[in-house]
């Protein structure tokens, strides 16, 4: 599909949809999987081959119904949009966004997917994330399998998230992201929230991680590995006593995670400006030269 054209316009169209979706999830309450949509649409790129990533290829069928992305329904109801069975999980969370789309037909699906994410983590009290737009549609979906399975260890996590090009740091803080929401027994047989403060993006997924099992919270054995691996470990600790530290690599590790298979053209709307400056200095340097060439024309002619 066509490249989106990031002008005056465009960008325009993404501060409006930013309002939309910081007003839709705060009213909603359906940050966590607003944020878990993002996620899922981007987590699928593989450097090498250059496939998949952030390119709202989540609301093709065949991808949405892939069993990793199960739920994504229920968070439909949840946001009280539509109300109808388990099956159609991702595809209504993608109505959800839909909603926002109708309003801002021009801006591409991808990059309505990962403001959702951005805005997301905004609007529940994380760090602001820098977002650049420009990405491009795509129809094609890659095979189920590319996202992380919930039931394994270190190894694993590494496998997935270099495929992705991302490195140890990005992994730990990016699995700070359940800070956000919880595990739901029919979308992945998991169950409850990380944090006893859901809806609230800070860093107490480190602290209840290094406090170890407690009632009623969740552990996976992707955030027990966190603790286990060497390379893994000293950033749970250096997120858990500071905040700041966290928000300042999460925010660095969501854009890299947002922008996956995508290549923001330098500065975004700039690159447009800059055309459209270039393109003026063009306009007055041949202006000056026509009225130049006219001047020289008739001293020549009066000195004939
Ligand atoms: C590290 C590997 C990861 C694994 C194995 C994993 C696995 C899971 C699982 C099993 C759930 C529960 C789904 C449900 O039952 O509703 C979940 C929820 C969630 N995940 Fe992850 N995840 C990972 C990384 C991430 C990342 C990188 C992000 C975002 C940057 C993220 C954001 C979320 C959010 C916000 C939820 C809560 C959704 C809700 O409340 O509906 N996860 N994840």
């Amino acid at each position: 599909m066509a490249l989106p054209v990031v002008d005056r316009e465009y960008l325009k169209e993404i501060d409006k949809a930013r309002r939309d979706l910081r007003a839709l999830i705060a009213f909603k309450n359906c940050a966590p999987i607003m944020l878990r949509l993002a996620w899922h649409d981007a987590g699928t790129y593989d450097k090498t081959t250059k496939t998949g990533g952030a390119n709202g290829s989540i609301r093709n069928e065949e991808e949405y119904s892939h069993s990793c992305n199960n739920g994504l329904k229920i968070a439909l109801d949840f946001c009280g949009w539509i109300h109808t069975s388990l099956l159609f999980s991702l595809i209504l969370v993608s109505r959800f966004v839909q909603e926002v789309k109708v309003n801002h037909p021009k801006i591409s699906y991808a990059d309505l997917y990962q403001l959702a994410g951005v805005v997301a983590v905004e609007v529940t009290g994380g760090p602001t994330i820098d977002f650049v737009p420009g990405r491009k549609d795509s129809k094609v979906s890659t095979r189920e399998g590319r996202l992380p399975d919930a039931k394994q260890g270190a190894p694993h996590l590494k496998d997935i998230f270099y495929r992705m090009g991302l490195t140890d740091q990005d992994i730990v803080a990016l699995s700070g992201a359940h800070t956000l929401g919880r595990a739901h027994p029919e979308r992945s047989g998991f169950e409850g929230p990380w944090t006893t403060q859901p809806l609230k993006f800070d860093n107490s997924y480190f602290l209840e991680l290094l406090k170890g099992e407690a009632e009623g919270l969740l552990k996976l054995s992707t955030d027990k590995a966190l603790l286990d691996d060497p390379a893994f470990r000293p950033y749970v600790e250096l997120y858990a006593k500071d905040e700041d530290a966290f928000f300042r690599d999460y925010a660095s590790s969501h854009k890299k995670l947002s922008e996956l298979g995508f290549t923001p053209a330098p500065s975004g709307s700039k690159v447009k400006e800059g055309t459209i400056l270039a393109q003026g200095a063009v306009g007055v340097a041949v202006a000056a030269a026509v009225v130049t060439l006219s001047y020289l024309y008739e001293v020549r002619k009066r000195v004939k």
